[in-house]
């Protein structure tokens, strides 16, 4: 959505259209006043604004939601239109996840997004007509691929604003896409509104000081035979345990706790979760997370002991996440 009032509209749009009549309803609308407040028009903003004001003007196309969500395609657009393109799309970098292909202008994300959905995607309970809440969505890759999957209707929740902006320059191309991402933290699911079939939380519950709140907020949000995805950084160990970093953990100063896989299971039928299932661990690979034109900013490689890639530069254990499915009976 190039103008920041449009994107508002269509906020408004999918969550009236999508949760007419449920609690969702005078959720969204008490946070109204914050959703709008998020979003200003100054400071970095201006810059992101600017450039999303300066992307080409076409007329709706299609987004093809596969590994690579691909957003209209080369030929729709000149020679001038592509360089227009990419320095707008330039100006919203760091891309942290994707990878995007805009009309030809291919993303290269910091992040295989796609990696990780092809490691979840068979676990889950399938999407088709299912309303899903995807909390900490970063740009919304992630919205993407559940609508390309089914969704009904998909909304994300990000306090990073830069996510929000990016999300933007690909909606500004579909913007009837029933995709509602909003520049909120978990936190604001304060209540119960028992309205979403599906919830994703995937790489926030360790950037929570209290997890198991957080949980608490993912299990307020289902509805009663609902499914959570769940997916963190967690620890090689079959004890009930959890590394709490001193300082930083792969240079990130905000992880506060790194559980094993028993004690997020735990968690989650502390927090109310039953049929509980770890379904995947994976070490985070150099490949799947890295430096590429789109984020040239330091990553996993120079953040791991060059001498032992097992550990942190910190000599914590290297990055390793797990994926947890639940219900909610
Ligand atoms: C590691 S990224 C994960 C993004 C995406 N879910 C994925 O799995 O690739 C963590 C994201 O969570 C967001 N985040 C941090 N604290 C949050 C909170 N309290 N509520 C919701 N999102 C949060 C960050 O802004 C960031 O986009």
């Amino acid at each position: 959505m190039r103008a920041l009032e449009d994107y508002l509209s269509q906020l408004r749009l999918v969550l009236e259209s999508g949760f007419s009549g449920s609690r969702l309803e005078p959720w969204w609308q008490a946070m109204w006043p914050d959703i709008v407040a998020a979003l200003p028009a100054h400071g970095s903003s201006a810059k992101w604004e600017h450039a999303l004001s300066s992307l080409p003007t076409l007329p709706p196309t299609s987004v093809d939601a596969g590994p690579v969500v691909r957003v209209g395609r080369e030929q729709d657009l000149s020679r001038e239109q592509h360089e227009i393109l990419h320095t707008s799309l330039s100006a919203l970098s760091p891309w942290r996840k994707g990878p995007f292909d805009f009309f030809g202008v291919v993303v290269d994300s910091e992040w295989r997004s796609d990696w990780k959905w092809q490691r979840l995607i068979d676990h889950v309970r399938p999407l088709e007509g299912r309303r899903v809440l995807d909390v900490g969505c970063g740009n919304g890759y992630y919205a993407w691929r559940m609508l390309g999957a089914g969704a009904r209707v998909v909304v994300g929740m990000d306090p990073g604003v830069l996510c929000v902006q990016q999300f933007r320059a690909a909606l500004s191309y579909q913007p009837h896409a029933p995709i509602a991402l909003l520049p909120l933290g978990s936190e604001a699911l304060d209540r119960d509104l028992a309205v979403f079939d599906s919830v994703f939380s995937m790489g926030v519950l360790y950037h929570r000081r209290d997890p198991l709140e957080h949980l608490r907020e993912l299990r307020r949000a289902l509805r009663d035979g609902g499914e959570l995805v769940l997916e963190t950084l967690v620890i090689d160990s079959d004890a009930c345990e959890a590394l709490a970093p001193p300082g930083r953990y792969a240079r990130m100063r905000n992880v506060w706790t790194v559980p094993s896989p028993t004690l997020v299971q735990q968690w989650l039928r502390e927090a109310g979760f039953a049929e509980v299932r770890c379904v995947d661990v994976t070490v985070t690979g150099i490949d799947e997370q890295r430096a590429t034109p789109w984020m040239t900013f330091n990553s996993l490689r120079d953040f791991l002991d060059p001498e032992d890639p097992a550990f942190t530069v910190e000599g914590h254990p290297a990055p390793t996440r797990a994926l947890f499915i639940a219900t909610t009976g």
